[in-house]
């Protein structure tokens, strides 16, 4: 498994992901994504999940330092005391001792962000975070907090995929010693349908999510997130490590960029997001046929996220 190296953190490359999954999904999958290679599983508060990955991974027998867990403090407990109790819970449920990284889900303006950095660092002195980050933070709040923390922080994780061109927040990471922590890597299935993608998978006799992940983990401080409910598909997911694709590839894949591509925009917990424009080179490419109008996607999952305010 590839590391990424990130102020003084080391993230597996490629993590499960275990958004919107249900028990039965969790107790299914977990077990096999383990079994494949999978070291990494990301989840969150929000996600009410984390008893799930708790159980499979103490059942997996695993040694806890073999997997790393990343789970996430939900808006609506950083302030006050609320904060501590959370990670405390977070930790019962995960059924271990500490937490290999903690993230702010959202950015959440109605608490100072100086008080929700103390709360990831008092985590860390207590001896139950080892690493910390944020999510979904622009440019201009991940140098804040970056200013603000005590502990490095050693990812934001974002919306990242072929048609969303993240190159001005991914140089921010890079500067800041920062991994980018991909989501939504398979732009809610619209990569399935891709011909510039379907054609690169065809070519190299691998699968679109495969050549996917691949891009993604590719690019330097990279981390790629995963998610399936298919038990089948995980084996395949995991099995990125093994080839590389050629520089050609890579720019074809980025050249995907189209703008309003973003999908993931809850209102109520957006930042101003970073632009993300089109590559001007191509900017008519990745509208073929079969891809999904992005504004439609964007609807759906925007109403998907306010009924369950998450992610
Ligand atoms: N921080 C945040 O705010 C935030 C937001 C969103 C997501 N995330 C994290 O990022 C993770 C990954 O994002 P995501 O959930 O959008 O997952 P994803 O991996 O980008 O996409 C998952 C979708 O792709 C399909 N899929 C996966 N592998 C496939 C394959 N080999 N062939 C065909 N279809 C395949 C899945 O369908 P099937 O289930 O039918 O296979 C599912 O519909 C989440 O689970 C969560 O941990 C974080």
């Amino acid at each position: 498994m590839k590391m990424v190296a990130a102020n003084g953190a080391e993230i597996p490359a490629l993590g499960f992901g275990a958004y919107g999954m249900s028990r039965n999904d969790m107790l299914r999958t977990i077990p096999v994504a383990l079994d494949a290679g999978f070291r990494h599983i990301d989840t969150a508060q929000i996600y009410r999940n984390e008893a799930e990955v708790g159980e499979c991974v103490q059942a997996s027998g695993l040694d806890r330092a073999e997997v790393f867990l990343t789970t996430k403090v939900w808006v609506a407990n950083y302030a006050g005391g609320a904060f501590a109790a959370s990670v405390d819970d977070s930790l019962r449920k995960l059924r271990t001792d500490y937490i290999d990284l903690l993230l702010l889900h959202w950015p959440n303006p109605g608490v100072p962000l100086g008080e929700q950095i103390a709360g990831l660092n008092a985590a860390v002195r207590a001896g139950k975070v080892r690493h910390i980050g944020v999510s979904n933070f622009n440019r201009r709040m991940l140098a804040e907090a970056v200013r603000l923390s005590e502990a490095p922080i050693a990812t934001n994780q974002v919306e990242y995929h072929p048609y969303l061109n993240q190159r001005l927040l991914i140089e921010e990471c890079r500067r800041l010693g920062v991994a980018v922590t991909a989501y939504c890597g398979m732009a809610v299935g619209r990569v399935f349908a891709d011909p510039v993608l379907r054609d690169i998978a065809a070519r190299r006799g691998r699968t679109v999510a495969q050549i996917v992940l691949r891009w993604l983990i590719q690019q330097d401080g990279v981390v790629a997130l995963s998610r399936t409910t298919n038990p089948a598909r995980i084996p395949a997911n995991f099995d990125v490590f093994g080839f590389e694709l050629s520089a050609e590839d890579m720019r074809a894949i980025s050249r995907l960029a189209a703008r309003d591509s973003r999908i993931v925009s809850p209102t109520g917990l957006s930042p101003a997001w970073d632009p993300t424009p089109a590559l001007a080179a191509c900017p008519q490419v990745g509208r073929g046929p079969g891809a999904h109008p992005a504004g439609i996607v964007k609807t759906d999952v925007e109403n998907r996220q306010s009924r369950r305010r998450s992610s």
